[in-house]
C-alpha cells in the first residue's frame, strides 16, 4: 500500500535527520547549537527525535535513492523534489520536526530554518498526502495522551516548539494546530481523551482569530472551551523558557477565560454604542449558546445566558427567550 511505503520512507527520513543531527559535524555545529541555543536539552530532543537536514543539495537524495526508494513514493513524502528535471532535497540547512501519529509512526515534517528571514518560509511541512492530512493532525498527540488522560485536560499551542517546551518543563497535556483554525477532525480527536480543552495561543491577533474561527464546532461537539492568552510578543515556548514551569501554570490558571465569554467580550469591545451591532451581537450569542443543547448541558447553558447578559448589559430572560428560540 502506498500509506506503508510513505510511512517506511519517513521513519527511514527520521533516522537520517537524526543522525545528522548527532552523528555529523555540521549537524551538531548547527542543529544542536540551535536547539540548545533555544534551551532544548538533549533528552528533550531524543524524545521528540528531533533532526538536521543538511545544506548540500541531495544529502537525502543519495542516500534514499541508494536504499532503492521509489522516485515517485519520495516525490509523495515531500522530502524530495524535482528542480529542472533532476532531484534534490526539500529541507536544506534546517531543524527538523518530525510529525507523529497516534501510535507513533511519521506521517511527516516540519523543517524550520535557521534564521528566519523574508525570503524563505519560517517553517515548510509535508505537503498532503495518503497519510498526511494536516485537518487531522494534532502534533504532539503521541506524547501528549496519557499526560491528557491524567489531567483531563488538554492544552491547545500554536507551535512545534511550544508543544516541546511546555513538555521539557514538565507540562506534558499539551498539542499544537500549526495556528490555524481547528478542525472537526482534530476535536474529535481531543474529545477522545477529554472534554476540557484550553486554547493557549500566542498574544498577536493572527493567533486569536484563528482560535476563535473553531468556537462553534467545538462547543457542538459539547467541549468545555477556555482561552488564555500569552502577552506581550511572547508564546507559551518563550513565556515558559523566561518564567518558569510552575509561574507558567499560574498565569494559564489565572487568565483562563471562557471562549463564548471571551468572545463576546473581545466583540463588545468593536461595537461601542451601536444599538444596531449590539442586537446582531445578542443574536450571535444567542445562537452560539443555543447550540450547547445536550440534556447533560443544561446548567452549562443556564450559566452562560446568566454571564453573558451581564456582560452584555440586558435582562436575563429576555436572554433566555431568544436562546429558546434558536433552540427550535
Ligand atoms: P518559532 O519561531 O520557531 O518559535 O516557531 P513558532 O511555533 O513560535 O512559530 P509561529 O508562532 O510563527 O507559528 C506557529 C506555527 O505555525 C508553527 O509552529 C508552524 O506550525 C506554523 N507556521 C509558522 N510559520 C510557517 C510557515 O512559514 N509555513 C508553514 N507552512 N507553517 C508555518
Ligand atoms: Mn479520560
Ligand atoms: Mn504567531
Ligand atoms: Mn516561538
Ligand atoms: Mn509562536
Amino acid at each position: 500500500q502506498t500509506a506503508d511505503s510513505l510511512f517506511i520512507i519517513n521513519n527511514f527520513a527520521e533516522k537520517f535527520f537524526t543522525n545528522t543531527l548527532f552523528n555529523t559535524d555540521e549537524g551538531r555545529d548547527i542543529g544542536l547549537s540551535y536547539f540548545k541555543e533555544r534551551g532544548f536539552r538533549e533528552a528533550t530532543i531524543e524524545k521528540f527525535r528531533l533532526g538536521y537536514a543538511p545544506e548540500a543539495r541531495t544529502a537525502f537524495t543519495d542516500e534514499a535513492l541508494k536504499n532503492q526508494f521509489n522516485k515517485e513514493l519520495l516525490l509523495k513524502t515531500g522530502l524530495i523534489v524535482e528542480r529542472n528535471g533532476s532531484l534534490q532535497d526539500n529541507y536544506r540547512g534546517r531543524v527538523i520536526f518530525p510529525i507523529h501519529n497516534q501510535s507513533g509512526k511519521v506521517l511527516g515534517f516540519g523543517a524550520r530554518i535557521l534564521k528566519a528571514n523574508d525570503k524563505a518560509p519560517k517553517y515548510i511541512n509535508t505537503p498532503e498526502n495518503e497519510i498526511y492530512v494536516k485537518s487531522k493532525i494534532l502534533y504532539g498527540f503521541y506524547f501528549a495522551r496519557q499526560a491528557m488522560d491524567k489531567a483531563d485536560e488538554c492544552l491547545l499551542v500554536e507551535g512545534y516548539t511550544d508543544v516541546v517546551s511546555l513538555h521539557q518543563a514538565g507540562i506534558e497535556n499539551v498539542v499544537a494546530s500549526g495556528g490555524t483554525s481547528l478542525t472537526l477532525d482534530q476535536l474529535r480527536l481531543i474529545k477522545k481523551i477529554t472534554n476540557n480543552l484550553t486554547i493557549i495561543y500566542d498574544g498577536d491577533s493572527a493567533g486569536v482569530k484563528a482560535a476563535l474561527r473553531g468556537l462553534d464546532l467545538a462547543l457542538e461537539e459539547g467541549l468545555n472551551v477556555k482561552l488564555v492568552l500569552i502577552p506581550d510578543n511572547e508564546d507559551p515556548d518563550s513565556y515558559v523558557n523566561k518564567v518558569g514551569a510552575s509561574a507558567f501554570i499560574d498565569f494559564v490558571q489565572k487568565n483562563k477565560k471562557d471562549f463564548i465569554l471571551f468572545q463576546l467580550e473581545l466583540a463588545l469591545k468593536d461595537i461601542g454604542n451601536d444599538p444596531v451591532k449590539k442586537s446582531e451581537l445578542v443574536n450571535k450569542i444567542a445562537e452560539s449558546i443555543s447550540r450547547i443543547n445536550k440534556a447533560e448541558d443544561f446548567t452549562k447553558q443556564q450559566d452562560y445566558i446568566k454571564q453573558s447578559a451581564d456582560i452584555l448589559h440586558i435582562d436575563e430572560a429576555g436572554l433566555h427567550a431568544l436562546v429558546n428560540k434558536y433552540i427550535r
